[in-house]
């Protein structure tokens, strides 16, 4: 690895610092420089910026079965990972992830170490804010080959949230690709770990058999959880799941939970959830605060955890949930103990996923 290496950039654009091998100006890396093709994956912030669902599954699977086979890949890049709110699983398969692939990664909690970012264009920065994105993210791009960004949405004003303000300033601003660790409405990363794992036991389940391109029934069913809880992952693996096509896809909420119709809609929404789970192969369990008076937590019926007598009505289905979970409060310890959990193949999966996606976006910045 080249640390400190300054590379000649081209189109004479001003060198970048350190393993940034490639001018931070966007318009430089994919339509302007001859000598560089355009990117399969410009960025990861969600389904859309995926020309091919299965082909990255694919790609996953060939990580999980060789994690070392593109060791030197990365090896002259350097992969920024700025998290503004907690994380166990995102953040430690994202940096064994780009390990794999030889880059150097840097880890940095904004949320607790950094200065305080503004993202609102002309605010007046009298209050708690330090520094302003439109400065932070230009010298990120300067340090970094690709940032990853984790946030949260504040679960207060839907239409702020729904902007995605943050993960849009940090691409605008940053002249480098970014790639989602979950941001205010989405969680591409675990939707995409969610096909593969989906994918792989479907595999299991009939090698080598045509039945495994036979529909299945996938079913989100949302669980109670003591504290209001972002959309992401419902949205995210909605979005996700249609998508994908390859499968019958039912959501069954309380009444009150409806989900934005942008992510859902492909999906039948099915408020009794014993009718939803009926001959069901995969269940999703999550928890997500309202999204039409936004933020909240309207019925918290425990009747709405998944129990294996749940299970009865599905077709042996697996469970899935992409962790952290309440025990006991959205799913039972019989459930997550017990043989149809896939909860921790799941979480482990987020590696190859991770990989797959850094292999695709460090690609054309060779
Ligand atoms: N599933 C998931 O994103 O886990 P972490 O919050 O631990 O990253």
């Amino acid at each position: 690895m080249k640390v400190g290496r300054i590379p000649v950039a081209a189109n004479n654009a001003e060198p970048t610092i350190g393993l940034a091998g490639t001018s931070s100006n966007t318009e430089c890396q994919y339509k302007t420089c001859n000598n560089i093709k355009p990117p399969i994956l410009k960025q990861f912030i969600s389904v859309h910026d995926v020309t091919d669902i299965n082909a990255l599954v694919k790609k996953a699977m060939a990580y999980k079965a060789s994690p070392l086979k593109d060791r030197s890949l990365g090896s002259t890049k350097r992969l920024g990972c700025l998290f503004l709110n907690p994380s166990m699983r995102t953040r430690l398969s994202t940096q064994i992830a780009a390990q794999n692939l030889g880059m150097d990664v840097i880890v940095f909690n904004v949320g607790n170490e950094g200065w305080a970012l503004e993202f609102e264009e002309e605010a007046i920065m009298s209050g708690k804010t330090v520094e302003h994105v439109k400065d932070a993210a230009p010298i990120l791009g300067k340090y970094f080959d690709i940032l990853a960004i984790r946030t949260f949405p504040s679960l207060k004003n839907r239409d702020d949230d729904y902007s995605e303000l943050f993960i849009k300033q940090f691409t605008k601003y940053a002249g480098i690709p970014v790639v989602s660790l979950e941001s205010a409405t989405l969680h591409p990363l675990q939707s995409l770990t969610d096909i593969m794992t989906i994918t792989e036991e479907r595999m299991r389940l009939n090698p080598g058999s045509k039945a495994e391109k036979k529909k299945i029934k996938i079913v989100l069913t949302w669980a109670p959880h003591v504290k209001p809880l972002p959309q992401c992952v419902a949205n995210s693996f909605s979005q996700w799941i249609n998508a994908w096509k390859e499968a019958e896809f039912v959501i069954t909420h309380p009444e009150d939970y409806e989900l934005s119709k942008e992510f859902t809609d492909g999906a039948s929404i099915i408020t009794d959830q014993d009718e939803a789970l009926e001959g069901a192969d995969f269940v999703y369990v999550k928890n997500w605060s309202t999204y039409t008076d936004y933020g909240k937590i309207y019925c918290n019926d425990p009747e709405w955890m998944l129990t294996n007598e749940k299970l009865k009505l599905t077709n042996n289905a697996k469970v899935m949930h992409c962790l952290p979970v309440r025990r006991n409060i959205e799913l039972t310890d019989e459930v997550l103990d017990g043989p149809n959990s896939l909860v921790t193949q799941e979480a482990g999966n987020r590696v190859w996923a991770a990989q797959a996606v850094l292999s695709e976006i460090v690609t054309p910045l060779l």
